[in-house]
C-alpha cells in the first residue's frame, strides 16, 4: 500500500500556528482534493476537528488516544499502526496522512512518499513538518508557482 504525507510546509518547515490557516493557495486546495478524492485520509485528532467537517468522498480514519472520542462519518484508530491498519484494509486505495505535525512526526517511518507544497513564505507556528533529508528523500519531481512549488519525493534508498 501507498503511503504518503501529504503537506503545504513554509521554507523554515512550519505548516500551522494551531489555530487560523497561514495562508489561502486555492490551487493547492483543489489539487489535494483531487489527489485524496477516492482515497484514504489518516488525520490526527486536533486537524480533524480544525477542518470541522467530514471531507466527503475519501475514507477518514482519525487518531486519537481518547478512547471515547467519535464523529459522524469517520473510523476512529487509537495508534498510527492501528490506523495504517484500517487502511490496509483497502489496499487499492492510497493511504494520504493528512496530518498534522504529530501525526506526520508519527506515520514517518511507515512512509513510501511524500507529496510536499512547498510555499515561500517564513511565518510563526508551532506546527511543523519533519527535514526532510537528501539522505532520506529524493526529490522527483517539482511543478513551480508562483510563490509555492508542487514536489514530490520518494526514498532515497528504498
Ligand atoms: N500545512 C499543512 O499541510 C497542514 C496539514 C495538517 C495540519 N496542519 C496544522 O497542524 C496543526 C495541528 O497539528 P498537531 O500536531 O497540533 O495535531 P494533530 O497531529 O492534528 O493531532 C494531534 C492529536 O492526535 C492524536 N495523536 C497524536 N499522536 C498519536 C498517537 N501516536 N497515538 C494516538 N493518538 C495520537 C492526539 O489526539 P487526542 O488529543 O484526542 O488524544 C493528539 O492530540 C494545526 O496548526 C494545523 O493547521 C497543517
Amino acid at each position: 500500500m501507498r503511503i504518503v504525507a501529504i503537506a503545504a510546509v513554509a521554507d523554515n518547515g512550519v505548516i500551522g500556528s494551531g489555530e487560523d490557516m497561514l495562508w489561502h493557495i486555492p490551487p493547492d486546495f483543489r489539487r489535494f482534493k483531487q489527489v485524496t478524492t477516492g482515497n484514504t485520509l489518516i488525520f490526527g485528532r486536533r486537524t480533524h476537528e480544525q477542518i470541522g467537517r467530514t471531507l466527503p468522498d475519501r475514507r477518514i480514519i482519525v487518531v486519537t488516544r481518547d478512547p471515547d472520542w467519535s464523529d459522524e462519518g469517520v473510523e476512529v484508530a487509537h495508534s498510527i499502526t492501528e490506523a495504517l491498519d484500517l487502511a490496509a484494509e483497502t489496499p487499492e486505495k492510497v493511504c494520504y496522512i493528512g496530518g498534522g505535525s504529530e501525526i506526520y512526526a508519527a506515520a514517518w517511518p511507515y512512509l513510501t512518499e511524500l507529496d510536499i507544497t512547498h510555499v515561500h513564505q517564513e511565518p510563526e507556528g508551532a506546527a511543523t513538518f519533519p527535514l526532510i533529508s537528501q539522505r532520506e528523500w529524493t526529490e522527483v519531481s517539482r511543478e513551480p508557482h508562483q510563490g509555492y512549488d508542487f514536489t514530490q519525493y520518494r526514498p532515497t534508498f528504498p
